[in-house]
């Protein structure tokens, strides 16, 4: 495969062409020079909160083991043993006051410093055989990691996501559902999917329902310039974070429908407000953080959406339900009210995203024109293909 030709011939305003979404050359590029290099969002905090507690992430080809400390942060690890490499967790999550390799039994300290490796010489150096570490940072209780030598700098996100974020009050928020979804498709193609709503008409009348705007047939931008107002006056974050080529993050507040509150089917709240709002009119903030972050917060739950891709043709797709601290099942909220509203939308988006998939498997695929209200899917497959141009070395193109 002449993966420089293709990135060469990318037409910007056309989709990509077929062995970008099915390859899986190319695929071990977008591991190589996307998802090794630039921070992905791991889980949140919310999930570890005694020291011991801890989850795993596998992003191809490793596992990765986050876990609370002693003094209250958040340490990240290769799950992988020093002895002879087994895993060290081999489930998804638990707590433990060391990290025991099941293999023969190494012992590891929180901070992955080697305490104990049994019946091995007198001279045997433990300081030299500590956990490999990995980058780790937390933006108000949501945890990314970086697989990269040198990470690409993550102060800009932190700053800017930090406003929008604090309300919500994440690092003691309840994390009420999770749900894994393992779909058959491309990972670029999700990412394509939310950042248009050229489908939303046809495909999610609830999600219509509830977002002005949504189906391109009415405009919300005078409705949203007087919420802004109004969401300013309260005290929360409205400016806006907008794409850059050299960056890759994005932060919007835009409005519900009038007398819509929440993400719900009936537009009804589904749970406490969140944090520190005290109403039901915080619209919505959407946060994205290429490649594989994704959170839509109303005022009375965060959602959060994790991508992460495990060969050309699929990936999985990780989602939780955040509620306040103090909501407790049964009474402030229900499981099903709070979740179906990103169960159906969601679910419609996976349908899609598995049919787009199946389609440019055609021996008829050619890559065809994005429309204008899919300007932000051009700018992120623009970026996708300058990092990789950075990855092999060619120069990188200006973008939309
Ligand atoms: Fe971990 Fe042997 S591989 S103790
Ligand atoms: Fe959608």
């Amino acid at each position: 495969m002449d993966t420089r030709s293709l990135l060469e011939n990318h037409e910007s305003g056309y989709s990509l062409a077929q062995a970008f979404y099915t390859d899986e050359e190319v695929f071990e590029m977008d591991i190589k020079h996307i998802w090794r290099k630039y921070w992905l969002f791991a889980g949140v905090a919310a999930d570890i909160p005694k020291p011991g507690d801890y989850f795993t992430y596998k992003v191809h080809p490793d596992s990765i083991i986050i876990l609370r400390d002693d003094n209250h942060g958040i340490v990240a690890h290769y799950n992988t043993c020093r002895h002879r490499g087994s895993l060290i967790c081999t489930k998804e999550s638990g707590s433990a006051p060391k990290l025991m390799c099941p293999y023969h039994q190494w012992v590891y300290n929180k901070d992955g410093s080697l305490f104990k490796a049994r019946h091995m010489p007198e001279d045997f150096d433990k300081s030299t055989f500590g956990l490999h570490p990995v980058h780790i940072r937390t933006v108000e209780g949501l945890i990314f990691i970086s697989l990269a030598e040198s990470p690409p700098d993550f102060d800009q996100v932190v700053r800017e996501f930090g406003p929008y974020l604090r309300p919500y009050k994440l690092q003691k928020a309840k994390v009420a559902a999770k749900k894994r979804y393992v779909l058959k498709t491309n990972w670029k193609l999700i990412t394509e999917n939310f950042r248009e709503c050229y489908h939303c008409g046809a495909a999610h009348p609830e999600y219509c329902k509830a977002v002005i705007g949504a189906n391109l047939k009415e405009s919300a931008d005078v409705y949203q310039q007087e919420k802004q107002i109004e969401w300013s006056a309260k005290g929360l974050e409205t400016k806006g974070i907008e794409f850059k080529d050299n960056s890759f993050h994005f932060a919007v507040r835009y409005p519900l429908r009038d007398q819509v509150e929440s993400y719900s089917l009936d537009g009804k709240p589904v749970s406490l407000p969140m944090g520190d709002h005290q109403d039901y009119d915080a619209g919505v903030l959407g946060l994205v953080c290429y490649p594989n972050f994704w959170i839509d917060a109303v005022s009375d739950y965060v959602w959060t959406m994790r991508i992460t891709p495990l060969s050309a043709s699929s990936c999985t797709v990780d989602l939780s339900w955040l509620v306040d601290e103090n909501a407790v099942e049964g009474h402030d909220y229900d499981l099903d009210r709070l979740t179906e509203f990103w169960k159906v939308t969601g679910e419609q988006d996976w349908e899609l995203c598995e049919n787009n998939f199946s389609g440019i498997q055609s021996s008829h695929y050619q890559p065809g024109p994005y429309a204008p209200s899919e300007l932000d899917v051009v700018k992120f497959v623009d970026w996708y293909i300058n990092r990789l141009k950075e990855g092999v070395g060619l120069p990188v193109t200006d973008i939309a």
